[in-house]
C-alpha cells in the first residue's frame, strides 16, 4: 500500500506508468486523500474554477444493440420505447440557449438505419434553425458509418461520445454478446473515424465491473492517453436486475469503493492529461449522494442537465436508482448551479467550452 509520500512523489515525477497506475487507484485514507489534494491543486491551476454546462436530451430508447450491462438493451422488453418528437428537442435546445449552456447533447440508443440516421440529420437542421446556429452539440449515439459521421459533421454537430466501455478486448467480450454487432475492433476503428472525420472526440469505461481488475482501470487511462482524447464520460457500474451482467453482481465491489475508484479515476485522469473535458456523471450522483460534486472537486470540469422531457425519463434508465426522473429542466439546473457554487466552483455561461486538447491539436 502506498504512503502519502510516496503518492506525492509519483505525482511529482509525472510518472503513470501502469504499475504507479495500479498502485494509485489502489491508495486508501490519507494517501488517497493526497492524491485527491494533488489533483483539486492541478484542477484550479490548469482551469481554474470553470465547469461547463451541457444540456442532455435522451433522444430515444431504441437500441439495436444488447450489451449485457445495460438496462435499454434490445432484448430487455420490460421497457416502453420512446422517441422524443423533434418539437421537444427544439424546445430543450431553447431552453439550454436561453439558459447560458451555449452546448447540447444528443444521445440516444445505437441505431443506424438510414431511417434513424436522417431523423437525426433533419433534427440538427431544425435544432440549428431554431437557435441561429449557437449551440454546439454533441452527439451520443454509437457506432456509425464514415459516411455518416461525415453527413452529421457537416451539419455542425463536431463534438461526439463514443465510450469504449472497457479498453480492455478480453473484458469488453465479456460485457457484449458476440453476435457481429459488438466488436472491440469496430469500437476503437468507430472513435478513430471519429478523430478523422474532424470531431472533438469523447469515450470512457464504466467502474467496478464484474471481472474488472485494478490493471484494467490503469488501460483505460493509458488508452485515453494513447487514443488522445478530447473529453471523457466515465462512471461507476450500476447494476440492473433486468440484464444478464446482473447475475454476477456478486462479484463487484461495494458502493462506496466503486465511488471512490471512481473518484480516483477522475483525478488520475486529470493530472495525467490537464487539458481534456472531463464529466461528472450522472451515475455518480446515483452512487453517492454529492458524488458529482466531489468528481468536480478533484477534476472534472463538465455537468450534464438532464434536458429530457420527464414524461420519458423513467423509460431510460440504464441502471437501478438514477435520480431525477421526476426533476424538470428548470429545477435540475437550479439544483446543479447551486451545487456548483457550493463547491466552490462557478458555472461558465455562454462559453462553448470547447477542450482545450482539441483547440492545440488542430491549431483551431
Ligand atoms: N451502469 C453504469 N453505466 C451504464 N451505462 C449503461 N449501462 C450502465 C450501467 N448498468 C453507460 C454506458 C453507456 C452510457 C450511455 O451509459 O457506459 O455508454
Amino acid at each position: 500500500m502506498m504512503t502519502t509520500q510516496e503518492v506525492r512523489d509519483v505525482l511529482q515525477r509525472r510518472d503513470f506508468s501502469p504499475a504507479s497506475l495500479m498502485a494509485l487507484l489502489g491508495t486508501r485514507g490519507e494517501a488517497m486523500e493526497a492524491l485527491f489534494q494533488e489533483a483539486e491543486l492541478f484542477r484550479h491551476r490548469i482551469s481554474g474554477r470553470k465547469v461547463y454546462l451541457r444540456g442532455l436530451v435522451e433522444l430515444s430508447n431504441r437500441c439495436a444493440k444488447d450489451c449485457y450491462y445495460c438496462g435499454v438493451r434490445r432484448s430487455n422488453d420490460t421497457v416502453a420505447r420512446y422517441s422524443v418528437r423533434p418539437e421537444e428537442v427544439v424546445n430543450a435546445a431553447l431552453f439550454a440557449r436561453d439558459h447560458g449552456f451555449a452546448s447540447m447533447v444528443l444521445q440516444s440508443g445505437e441505431r443506424s438505419d438510414r431511417h434513424f440516421v436522417r431523423e437525426v440529420s433533419l433534427l440538427l437542421e431544425e435544432i440549428h434553425r431554431h437557435t441561429g446556429g449557437e449551440l454546439h452539440i454533441t452527439r451520443s449515439m454509437g457506432e456509425q458509418s464514415r459516411q455518416t459521421y461525415k453527413e452529421w459533421y457537416d451539419l455542425g454537430a463536431h463534438r461526439y461520445l463514443l465510450r469504449i466501455e472497457a479498453s480492455d478486448p478480453e473484458l469488453y467480450a465479456r460485457l457484449h454478446p458476440d453476435d457481429g454487432l459488438h466488436r472491440y475492433e469496430d469500437r476503437v476503428e468507430s472513435l478513430l473515424l471519429l478523430k478523422d472525420v474532424g470531431y472533438q472526440t469523447g469515450t470512457g469505461v464504466m467502474i467496478g465491473l464484474p471481472f474488472q481488475r485494478l490493471e484494467h482501470l490503469a488501460a483505460d487511462l493509458l488508452f485515453f492517453r494513447t487514443m488522445d482524447i478530447d473529453m471523457v464520460g466515465m462512471g461507476p457500474y450500476i447494476e440492473h436486475e433486468q440484464t444478464p451482467l446482473y447475475v454476477h453482481r456478486q462479484l463487484i465491489p461495494d458502493k462506496e469503493t466503486r465511488f471512490l475508484l471512481s473518484m480516483k479515476m477522475v483525478a488520475l485522469l486529470r493530472l495525467m492529461m490537464p487539458d481534456i473535458n472531463i464529466a461528472a456523471t450522472t451515475a455518480m450522483q446515483t452512487i453517492q449522494e454529492g458524488g458529482r460534486e466531489f468528481a468536480l472537486k478533484v477534476g472534472a470540469n463538465v455537468v450534464m442537465p438532464n434536458l429530457t422531457p420527464t414524461k420519458y425519463r423513467e423509460n431510460y434508465l440504464l441502471y437501478k436508482d438514477k435520480p431525477g426522473i421526476d426533476q424538470d429542466a428548470e429545477d435540475t439546473t437550479e439544483s446543479l448551479t447551486r451545487m456548483i457554487h457550493a463547491a466552490g466552483l462557478e458555472v461558465a455561461l455562454n462559453e462553448w467550452g470547447d477542450s482545450m486538447h482539441f483547440r492545440k491539436r488542430t491549431n483551431y
